[in-house]
């Protein structure tokens, strides 16, 4: 099976979160499952610069207005079809803001572009090229399947992958007539929104199928809470929509070989992370203590309730807890963060920045990774913990539901313990399971079994892997027996 999967980010060439680690993965995962996976990016400089000895495959004279090229090649192991258009891509700052934060003006055409190019591919553009499905991650990659629904082919399919709902790609209905669409895509059917142009809606709407990235998640997004706007469209196909949990890349994320961490070590030798400890209370400015070291790595907004840690800041201190921060986001959770460190000083401390070797760094030496998410459709950053045996303290949300087993009575008793879940997502139910927390820590023997319990779970991608393949295969009527 041939799949062109269509990604806004992808690591390890560019990233802003974990988008880019999926998209980046799923291909190697669905190796071994009968599915050849190339992956179609825009041409972003940090794109280009890594793309050596690839071959132009097309070229458009009228791309939106712009002229284009696709350059064909492997990169990192990875088979990259690349959308080379100078006039849209190639600029400074990350995929969707300038340097000085702001949006670029013109993303609805330069994802548009990417959407309308990857429906072209779908229909052949290139000579020996025929993907049977084209998978579409996100906003950005959303107008794929209204392209493929209102375009010729009958046979091309289309899975639209939600990775985050509250990312929608809404425009005003004046950019529609430029959009390369019929007129009779401007409905409900198809891309209008609101009386605008929403990219998230349509692929929603135009998609054979829709995926979102947990169990849990799947189901939240059917209700107002979680569904901002789209839970109506999303119960009416609920037979069509899955939650295929996101697994992580077990070879670029393991603390026996991790080239980031001062010292590598397996589940039977946890006590080697004391040195990875002591390598990011440095980094951090805090000291050298044997207390919990909490931690986070995150985008530092809303949505993954840094107000909620940060209300506890003081209260986790006088517990004799430490915390360190990665991350970069909202200026005032920013300041916030930046104010409990300056009030704590070797006790708190905070790097802003992005910063994927010291993320390594933190998950193989912190005690304690923290993600108190208000939503979280997945979650990578506790499945790294996970693997590392660093704790993970979540909200019972989303994929944070899915893959954290709290460490309730009943679960201690049975010994599947892997962290600590807490509900609802406010400030006091988050200081009561740090309490929790630092109770297990104080008990040496029940937190080791704890992180190599979690070392020991299965976080790859193995059994997500196998149910995208198979989901690909039900769209064409292919067997995924035939591939063995
Ligand atoms: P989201 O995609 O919503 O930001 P995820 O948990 O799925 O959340 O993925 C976040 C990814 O970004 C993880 O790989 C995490 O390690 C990484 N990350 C987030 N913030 C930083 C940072 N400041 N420095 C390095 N890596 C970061
Ligand atoms: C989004 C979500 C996050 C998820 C990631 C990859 O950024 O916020 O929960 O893990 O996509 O699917």
């Amino acid at each position: 099976m041939e799949v062109l999967s269509v990604a806004s980010e992808l690591y390890p060439l560019v990233k802003t979160g974990g988008l880019a680690d999926v998209a980046g993965a799923l291909p190697g995962a669905l190796a071994g499952s009968g599915v050849t996976m190339r992956t179609l990016v825009p041409g972003y400089p940090a794109v280009l610069g890594r793309m050596t000895g690839g071959r132009e495959v097309a070229r458009f004279d009228d791309l939106f207005g712009t002229t284009g090229r696709l350059i064909a090649g492997r990169v990192e192991g990875l088979d990259l079809i690349v959308l080379d258009a100078p006039s849209l891509y190639d600029r400074p700052g990350n995929p969707y803001m300038g340097p000085e934060g702001w949006d670029w003006p013109d993303n609805w055409k330069r994802f548009a572009a990417l959407s309308w190019v990857a429906s072209e591919l779908g229909l052949g553009l290139v000579d020996g090229y025929s993907p049977q499905v084209i998978h579409a991650h996100d906003w950005q990659a959303g107008l794929v399947p209204a392209y493929v629904k209102y375009g010729p082919s009958a046979t091309l399919k289309t899975v639209m992958t939600v990775h985050n709902m509250a990312f929608q790609g809404t425009y005003g209905a004046d950019i529609f007539g430029q959009l390369r669409l019929p007129p009779h895509a401007f409905s409900v059917e198809g891309v209008e929104y609101y009386g605008g142009v929403g990219y998230l809606k349509a692929g929603v709407e135009c998609a054979d199928v829709v995926t979102t990235v947990s169990p849990t998640y799947a189901a939240e997004i059917r209700t107002p809470a979680y569904g901002m706007g789209l839970e109506g469209l999303l119960n009416n196909r609920s037979s069509t929509v899955f939650g295929v949990l996101n697994g992580i890349d077990t070879s670029a994320w393991d603390p026996a070989t991790d080239p980031a961490l001062v010292q590598n070590y397996t589940a039977n030798s946890v006590q080697g992370r004391i040195n990875n400890k002591r390598a990011v209370q440095e980094a951090f400015g805090l000291e050298p203590s044997d207390g919990p070291l909490f931690s986070v790595v995150s985008r530092l907004t809303w949505q993954k309730g840094i107000d909620l840690l940060v209300a506890n800041i003081d209260m986790l201190v006088a517990a004799g807890g430490q915390l360190a921060v990665l991350g970069s986001g909202d200026t005032e959770l920013e300041n916030a963060v930046r104010g409990a460190a300056q009030a704590h000083p070797g006790r708190v401390g905070m790097i802003t920045g992005y910063n994927e070797k010291l993320s390594h760094l933190i998950q193989g030496g912190a005690d304690v990774m923290v993600v108190p998410s208000r939503f979280e459709p997945c979650g990578l950053t506790q499945l790294y913990a996970l693997r590392y045996g660093c704790i993970p303290l979540v909200s019972r949300v989303g994929g944070l539901n899915d893959t954290v087993i709290d460490a309730n009575i009943a679960a201690m008793q049975a010994e599947v313990a892997t962290g600590i879940q807490f509900a609802p997502p406010d400030a006091g139910a988050l200081a009561d399971a740090i309490r929790r927390t630092l109770a297990l820590y104080a008990d040496e023997k029940t937190w080791k079994k704890m992180q190599r319990r979690g070392m020991k779970s299965d976080v790859s991608w193995e059994a997500s892997a196998a149910r995208y393949a198979q989901l690909y295969a039900s769209l064409i009527g292919y067997s995924t027996d035939d591939a063995q």
